[in-house]
């Protein structure tokens, strides 16, 4: 009898063999660092449910910055947490709010070191925690005068000097409205990361304390997408590419990798995955107990989040993940 003429394990023999035929690689500028800025606070704030994480004055926030973009890692992405909420969210399109002062300090920070990104979106600016307005009674965000802000938004960021703008808010029609908004206002420069497929997860709660954005009321089905559907996923994708995104994304990443590795080999675009806050949480909790190992089970998730075809990671773990791919 004699043994196969293949046999893998030759080359997994030694760790330079392996590094030889790893086919894809992990490195800091794979990943987006996910940051949070609070209006009004004095000291940062400390997340209970994401360690390591807390709610920024714009002077910790510098500094996070610095520290993150030290490391090697290119961009950043910013979510601002107003003083003040109302109905309307009007505290998101001013040039004076919290998200256009924070981009504004970061560029004082880092210069031309990190590629800004402002999450776009009202969820954090309305009373009622929803990512849209509500008209006529209806208990569903009205997805055409939602849009109409986001337009407003979107100026706003661009004039404090965002490189790219990420709507996260799952209204239709939302980016080639953008588009056309930042167009008009003289920031053809300026892209857009596109939340294209965003399913309605169960993993956004510490997401939901950090930046104060839980819904009072329901829910976000009416939409966000349905975990169930990968086909819809791909046409919300296609058509976000269609209306002008630079970069698309999938948002969580774990549970929807098969969503990731269709998307890249059907469109062949920059892809963005969001690992998002609880699937972080999940390994911070897990590593805590000693059940798992924190280090290594983080930079398998990262692995396997590029391998499923995503170029860019927007990850809680992107500041310690640099560290420990330096
Ligand atoms: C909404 C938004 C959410 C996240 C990013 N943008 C939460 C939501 O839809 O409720 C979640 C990110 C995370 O969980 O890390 N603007």
């Amino acid at each position: 009898m004699s043994f196969p003429e293949h046999r893998p394990r030759r080359l997994r023999r030694t760790e330079i063999l392996r590094s030889l035929v790893r086919e894809i690689d992990l490195t800091p500028r794979h990943l987006v660092a996910p940051l949070f800025v609070k209006q009004g606070i004095d000291e940062p704030l400390p997340i209970a449910s994401m360690p390591g994480h807390s709610q920024h004055t714009l002077e910790s926030l510098r500094k996070e910055a610095r520290e993150i973009v030290e490391k090697g890692v290119l961009a950043l992405v910013v979510f601002g947490i107003p003083a003040r909420k109302d109905p309307e969210g009007s505290e998101s399109w001013k040039d004076e709010g919290i998200a256009q002062q924070a981009v504004r300090a970061l560029r004082e920070e880092v210069g031309d070191a990190a590629v800004l990104i402002a999450d776009l979106c009202l969820c954090e600016y309305t009373d009622h925690g929803h990512c849209g307005v509500f008209t006529g009674g209806s208990d569903a965000p009205d997805n055409d005068v939602t849009v109409q802000i986001y337009r407003g938004i979107a100026v706003s960021q661009a004039a404090a000097g965002a490189d790219l703008v990420a709507p996260s808010g799952m209204m239709d029609g939302q980016v080639g409205a953008i588009r056309g908004a930042l167009d008009e206002a003289g920031f053809a420069d300026t892209g857009i990361l596109s939340y294209a497929a965003k399913f309605a997860s169960a993993f956004y709660g510490p997401f939901r304390e950090a930046a104060e954005g839980a819904p009072r009321f329901g829910d976000r089905r009416s939409h966000q997408m349905d975990p169930a559907n990968a086909e819809e996923a791909l046409r919300e994708i296609r058509q976000d590419i269609a209306e002008g995104a630079d970069i698309v994304m999938v948002k969580p990443a774990l549970p929807y990798l098969d969503v990731i590795g269709r998307a890249k080999a059907e469109t062949g675009f920059p892809m963005a995955a969001y690992n998002v806050s609880g699937e972080f949480a999940m390994v911070k909790a897990a590593a805590e107990r000693g059940w798992i190992d924190g280090r290594a089970a983080t930079l398998e998730v990262l692995t396997a989040i590029r391998r499923a075809g995503a170029d860019l990671i927007l990850t809680y773990h992107a500041k310690e993940a640099a560290d420990w791919l330096a």
